[in-house]
């Protein structure tokens, strides 16, 4: 099921069900062994997915959910192995959207659901983006894509490791680094790199377009003047909530306006800017390597 969350839209199964599981890896062409969050309607209902919980776990919890927080934790005797690829860890969420809620309500157990999209490429931030990407994929008979208007954050969730000392961002999201910190009143250790999520590749992200970072508005004219054949500049600097609302959206609409270079202008890397940079540079990296 295409299943509308506040981060992006992702593509939901039953996480007690092992063939709806390994449906999940087979329409998005993803290879197995690349785990998979599972999503509750509550902390309670994920009760015995995630191991006994910690001070950690329980103030995050208390703080971020519903919300866009994955965080890392030792896997309780629920979770299959299909969803960790084996891993003694598992990520678990409480999203924040009315009908992802409801649906985990009538269901009465977790789903597990990577985003909606073809392995490697954009992320789906509205139902539209799931059909178009996955829908000759998805069965009539038995799926199906809810409707829940455009993601309000637009990029994924921010993913904190509680299995290490200290804790560890592994992807940038808007849960902000800052903000675990001050809730666990510790250091922790940041996303600043590219984000190390296990599966995590270089080259997420990718639009057909080619995408070329630019630090600069200045650096952004001169290389889209340079540039062959269709190019556009993406700023969107002066609005970092706007800026991940609309990105992927962005990316998509460079290939449905056929260009050929996006010369996207990063913003700085902080806060809500280092999942910006983070999914930025991969998409740079991933178009890159398509040709
Ligand atoms: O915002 C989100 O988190 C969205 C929405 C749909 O909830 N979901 C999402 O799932 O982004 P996905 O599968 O596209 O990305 C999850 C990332 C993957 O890179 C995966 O490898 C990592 O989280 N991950 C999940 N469980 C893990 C584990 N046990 N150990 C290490 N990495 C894990
Ligand atoms: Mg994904």
């Amino acid at each position: 099921m295409g299943l509308p969350t506040e981060t992006v839209y992702g593509l939901a199964a039953d996480a007690a069900d092992p063939e709806a599981i390994a449906r999940i890896y087979a329409v998005k062409g993803r290879p197995t062994g690349h785990p998979l969050i599972v999503h509750g309607a509550s902390a309670e209902m994920l009760d015995g997915w995630a191991a006994p919980t910690s001070p950690a776990f329980t103030t995050l919890a208390a703080a971020c959910w519903p919300g866009p927080l994955t965080m890392l934790v030792e896997r309780g005797p629920s979770v299959l192995d299909a969803i960790t690829g084996g891993r003694p860890t598992v990520g678990v969420r409480v999203p924040a959207h009315p009908l992802a809620t409801a649906v985990l309500e009538a269901l009465g157990r977790p789903v597990v659901a990577p985003s909606a999209n073809q392995f490697g490429r954009v992320s789906p931030t509205d139902a539209a983006h799931v059909v178009a990407d996955l829908g000759d994929r998805l069965d009539p008979e038995r799926d199906c894509v809810l409707d829940g208007g455009r993601a309000a954050v637009g990029v994924e969730s921010t993913i904190v490791d509680l299995t290490v000392d200290p804790p560890q961002v592994l992807r940038a999201g808007a849960i902000t680094v800052a903000q675990i910190e001050a809730l666990l009143e510790l250091a922790v250790a940041d996303a600043a790199g590219p984000s190390r999520a296990a599966g995590m590749l270089a080259g997420h992200y990718a639009p057909s377009a080619r995408v070329v970072l630019a630090d600069d508005a200045d650096a952004a004219r001169t290389i889209a003047a340079a540039a062959s054949g269709r190019a556009r500049i993406l700023d969107r600097t002066d609005d970092l909530v706007t800026a991940a609302h609309e990105l992927y959206a962005d990316l998509r609409a460079a290939d449905a306006d056929g260009l050929d270079v996006l010369v996207v202008v990063l913003p700085p890397a902080a806060g809500l800017g280092l999942a910006l940079r983070d999914r930025l540079t991969k998409a740079a990296a991933g178009s890159a390597t398509d040709r």
